[in-house]
């Protein structure tokens, strides 16, 4: 009943027709108090401490995805470096962002368009198939690939592994995981059933021009869909163009 009440308060809140909640899988609550605060806001952001997301077909999803590799690539890796990976992404962080471009709670991007006809089961489903794909291969193109500056990609992993205390940045993996897979911590549960680190994404092999755009948007406060989206604004606002393209360069060299 409790999970009942949950999509109704969602439903009444938000006035979104299909609340991404199920019995099964409690959704993630409106923050009442981000609502309260900034009434201009059109709505109130996704409290994700509850990220599990409910779990689809994997199978279901791959005949849904056609669509998407205009894109993002049949394989899951994106055809320019200006759109995002998708394949190995974690099922919960894809569930919640497909949810929020939806819902339009992102900026105006190529993907507000291809998200709005979406449902609830082909989300639950895209976002299940993604997450099922191996680990980004090599792109074919590249075996004379331009060399890379080695003293970028060392401050790029010093700052990842690291931070930069001088400029109050702290470690990425400490979020993103020591090999920038996801959250360590992903499958953590607390007693009341919150999934906090659930939808930390992954990082590794990311895009290079994708990473950047949005750690500048995260920087500029430009994206405020969801309570994740606060906790990286916090790290993002400490970044400066140059730890930008650093920690970018680094990561999307990581093909393995
Ligand atoms: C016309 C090109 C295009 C198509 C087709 C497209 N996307 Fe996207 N997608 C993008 C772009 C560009 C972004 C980054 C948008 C931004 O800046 O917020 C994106 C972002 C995403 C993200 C967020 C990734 C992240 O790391 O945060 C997901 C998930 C996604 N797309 C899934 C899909 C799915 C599923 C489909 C098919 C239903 C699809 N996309 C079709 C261009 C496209
Ligand atoms: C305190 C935890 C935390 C730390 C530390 C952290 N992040 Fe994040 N990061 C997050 C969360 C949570 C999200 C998901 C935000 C969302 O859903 O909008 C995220 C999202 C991102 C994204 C967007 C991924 C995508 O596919 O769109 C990038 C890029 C990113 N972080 C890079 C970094 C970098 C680089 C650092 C280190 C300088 C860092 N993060 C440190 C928690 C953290």
């Amino acid at each position: 009943m409790k999970a009942l009440w949950l999509i109704a308060a969602l439903a009444a809140t938000t006035g979104q027709a299909d609340p991404p909640a199920t019995a099964d899988a409690p959704a993630a609550a409106p923050e009442a108090a981000a609502a309260s605060e900034t009434p201009a806001k059109p709505l109130p952001r996704l409290d994700l401490r509850r990220a599990h997301a409910p779990a689809g077909d994997a199978q279901a999803g791959k005949g849904k995805s056609e669509v998407c590799a205009a894109c993002h690539g049949a394989d899951g890796i994106a055809i320019t470096p200006a759109f995002p990976n998708l394949a190995l992404q974690k099922a919960d962080y894809l569930y919640w962002a497909l949810h929020a471009y939806k819902d339009g709670r992102m900026p105006e991007s190529p993907m507000t368009p291809m998200a709005a006809p979406l449902e609830e089961q082909d989300i639950r489903d895209l976002a299940a198939y993604y997450a099922s794909l191996p680990h980004p291969p090599p792109p074919a193109d590249t075996a004379p690939a331009d060399p890379i500056d080695p003293g970028l990609l060392a401050q790029g992993q010093r700052l990842y592994m690291a931070g930069d205390p001088a400029k109050g940045i702290p470690p990425c993996q400490g979020c993103h995981g020591a090999d920038g897979r996801g959250n360590a911590q992903a499958a953590y549960s607390d007693r009341s059933g919150r999934m906090p680190y659930a939808a930390y994404p992954l990082l590794r092999g990311q895009q290079n021009d994708y990473l950047q755009t949005r750690l500048q948007q995260f920087h500029d406060d430009a994206i405020d869909a969801s309570t994740n989206s606060r906790v990286m604004h916090g790290i993002g606002k400490q970044l400066d163009a140059d730890s930008i393209k650093a920690v970018s360069t680094w990561l999307s060299s990581l093909k393995e």
